[in-house]
């Protein structure tokens, strides 16, 4: 099959200094693509503008924090003057900030640093974008970055799970809005992903490392490089009838919701203290 070309599109993606960002925008620019970054870490701006030179891709990486209102229309106005447009805008900013506790003991700016970084972003980067879409004509695409947890619970990181929650409906109902336009809008979901932000090969011990396939059916945890592969697919032609909806990029664990393989590698549902945990 002919891989994916992008030539001549202009790719917005936030947060793509780092982890699944990262990989999103080596993945458009490694196929022709013009992109934008807006990253708030300066170290990895410096690091992905080398990256982004020595590949020759024509590209803006731009220190931008996105809750910033002011700093993300500064941003559109030069997308539009340098571009003259944009063709993909992909919001993968999100951080559940390493705030773990019980919901009641979040303070208010717990819940307002986990809004702002979460969920407010996605709305007022995507309203900025849309005029730059539109004037780009038929064809854009808007790809946000969810969880899988905005399709299950995950206890002591409750806010960041609700946030997650309503990205799926805002991308329903922004679809609609935007279909008549030709401009399509869709998530997807991760499960667990190796990425700066979250590293399960250092923060599973050795010895449950092994045990990862009895609870994944794809056997093993994310790559930044699985969610690029989404997000060039949710950009590009392939998808052109697809609107409104969220890839659970999970390697089955949802579809396995309690479902498990006990040690002896049959599946169970039950709590396993020897043989595969039914009394039979
Ligand atoms: N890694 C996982 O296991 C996982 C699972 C489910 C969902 N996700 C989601 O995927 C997305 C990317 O996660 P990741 O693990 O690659 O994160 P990461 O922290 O490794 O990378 C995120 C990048 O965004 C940048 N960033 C953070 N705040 C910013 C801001 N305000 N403005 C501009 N840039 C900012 C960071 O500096 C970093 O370079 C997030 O939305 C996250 O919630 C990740």
């Amino acid at each position: 099959m002919q891989d994916l070309d992008f030539t001549g599109k202009i790719v917005l993606v936030t947060g793509g200094g780092a982890g699944i960002g990262r990989a999103i925008v080596e993945a458009f620019a490694t196929r022709g693509a013009r992109l934008v970054v807006a990253e708030i870490n300066a170290e990895r701006c410096a690091d992905l503008r080398e990256a982004l030179e020595a590949s020759a891709t024509d590209a803006l990486v731009s220190n931008t924090d996105v809750c910033d209102r002011a700093a993300v229309d500064a941003l559109m106005a030069e997308v539009q003057a340098r571009f003259g447009g944009l063709d993909v805008l992909v919001n993968n900013v999100g951080d559940f900030l390493g705030l773990i506790k019980p919901f009641a003991a979040c303070t208010d700016e717990d819940l307002e640093r986990l809004y702002a970084v979460n969920l407010k972003h996605i709305f007022t980067v995507t309203r900025a974008a849309i005029p730059l879409l539109q004037s780009r004509g038929r064809g854009g695409s808007i790809i946000s970055i969810s969880s899988i947890e905005a399709f299950r619970g995950i206890p002591m990181v409750t806010t960041y799970c609700a946030f997650k929650h309503a990205i799926t409906g805002f991308t329903r109902s922004l679809a609609l809005e935007l279909g008549p336009d030709g401009i399509r809008v869709n998530a997807i979901a991760p499960e667990t992903t190796e990425t700066e932000q979250v590293r399960p090969s250092e923060l599973i011990a050795p010895e449950h490392q092994a045990h990862t396939r009895r609870w994944i059916p794809l056997e093993r945890f994310g790559t930044p490089q699985d969610a690029a592969g989404c997000a060039l697919f949710l950009a590009s032609e392939l998808s052109a009838w697809v609107t409104g909806t969220t890839i659970n990029l999970d390697g089955g664990a949802l579809a396995a919701a309690g479902w498990y393989r006990d040690p002896n590698d049959l599946w169970t549902n039950v709590p396993v203290v020897s043989g595969n945990g039914f009394n039979i």
